[in-house]
């Protein structure tokens, strides 16, 4: 068994079959469902696991029990990666107690018809559950990623149970080749992103704890190097630019916008721009361009007028942005269009949702294929983006 501290073992399981998580994030890595034990005079499991994994969960929780019963079963989080398997473990141990949050068990009761009500611990900010030697303490984390979310603090090994905060995409079994930061922060600003101040505020209450190792429900345990791990969700919780440089994001439909993009690309990096990262909105995957839409501090938008509005994966992009709390960025805008050019507009219209939007002056607008005086646009662009 994979042994975290001395008391506290890892029981979760990976999933290789998933096509895509919550229903809309692909996972080339598959994905992690993860799980614990702490073993002290009694036994608690934090969490359950996916719904296709309840036998092998039951498994490693046997492994790690050796011989003995749970006497609790910690449900901080009631989505269903998390909660599907809580009445197959009530069932095999009918000594075991629930300790949740009161809005967890109106979700149990709304999601499996159950909420233990001879059976159960309600837990709220500052309870405490004594095992022996170890003493949880928890910590509400609403909208961290749901509202009946709460965290365990374990005091006496130092160890924070996280719940989804900290999490990643990527089963455990393989290995990431882009490090934890890449999938950590499309799987944050998808999931959590637009509970930046809620985040915040749990991340101010674990500040005042002595943390030494952090145990999320998806993801690998974070036992080194925390400082860095606290400091990028300290930015990403707060809408801080964790990358100089400018995003650019663009469709093009016959390849005359992407041009302008490319001349645009080629300027900036002219120009001593640290980093330009380009996402083509049609091809590459929504969530890995909305979270470098949060990394960077300048974004450029290129797309073309389409039906008198604009092109639907633009439309969707800022949407999505607008939807899960995008603020403070500098905007730089690229139009296209051959009779009517209305995309910039348009543009601007649904960026007035996004919170501290700045807008650069030079706007390019294209009628069809890029000219010089679009090339002298794109100039005064760059220029501007990288003031
Ligand atoms: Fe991993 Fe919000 O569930």
């Amino acid at each position: 068994m994979n042994h975290i501290t001395k008391d506290i073992l890892y029981a979760g399981v990976n999933d290789h079959d998933i096509d895509l998580f919550e229903g809309q994030y692909i996972v080339p890595l598959g994905m992690a469902y993860n799980s614990y034990v702490i073993l002290d005079e009694k036994i608690a499991v934090m969490d359950s696991v996916d719904k296709h994994f309840g036998e092998e969960w039951l498994g490693n929780l046997e492994e790690a029990f050796a011989g003995r019963t749970p006497d609790y079963l910690v449900v901080q989080h009631m989505e269903p990666d998390h909660s599907a398997n809580i009445a197959l473990f009530m069932e095999k141990y009918p000594g075991a107690t629930v300790v949740a949050s009161a809005k967890a068990f109106t979700m149990m009761k709304n999601f499996y018809g159950n909420e233990y009500a001879d059976r159960r611990i309600v837990a709220a900010e500052g309870t405490e559950l004594v095992l022996g030697n170890h003493v949880l303490q928890f910590i509400a984390a609403p909208m961290v990623h749901w509202p009946e979310v709460l965290m365990t603090y374990d005091r006496t090994d130092k160890v924070l149970f996280s719940a989804d905060a900290f999490g990643k995409f990527g089963a455990l079994d393989r290995e990431d080749p882009e490090g934890w930061a890449c999938e950590a922060r499309r799987y944050y600003f998808g999931i959590v992103g637009k509970y930046g101040a809620q985040a915040q505020a749990v991340l101010k209450k674990a500040s005042v704890l002595d943390i030494r190792v952090i145990c999320p429900l998806h993801g690998p345990v974070l036992t080194e190097d925390l400082p860095y791990y606290l400091g990028l969700y300290n930015t990403w919780t707060t809408y801080g630019v964790e990358t100089e440089g400018v995003a650019v994001f663009y469709t093009s439909v016959y390849g005359n916008t992407e041009k302008a993009v490319q001349i645009l690309e080629e300027k900036l990096k002219k120009k001593g721009c640290p980093k330009v990262a380009v996402s083509d909105l049609a091809r590459d995957d929504m969530a890995e361009c909305v979270e470098d839409a949060f990394r960077y501090g300048k974004v450029v938008l290129a797309t073309t007028t389409y039906n008198a509005d604009i092109f639907p994966f633009m439309r969707t992009f800022i949407e999505t942005l607008a939807e899960h709390g995008w603020r403070g960025r500098k905007v730089g805008l690229i139009e296209n269009g051959s009779w009517a050019p209305t995309a910039a507009k348009v543009m601007k219209g649904l960026l007035e949702n996004c919170k501290d939007t700045s807008f650069a002056e030079t706007q390019v607008k294209i009628l069809s294929a890029v000219t010089d005086e679009n090339i002298a646009q794109i100039d005064a662009l760059a220029d501007e983006m990288l003031r």
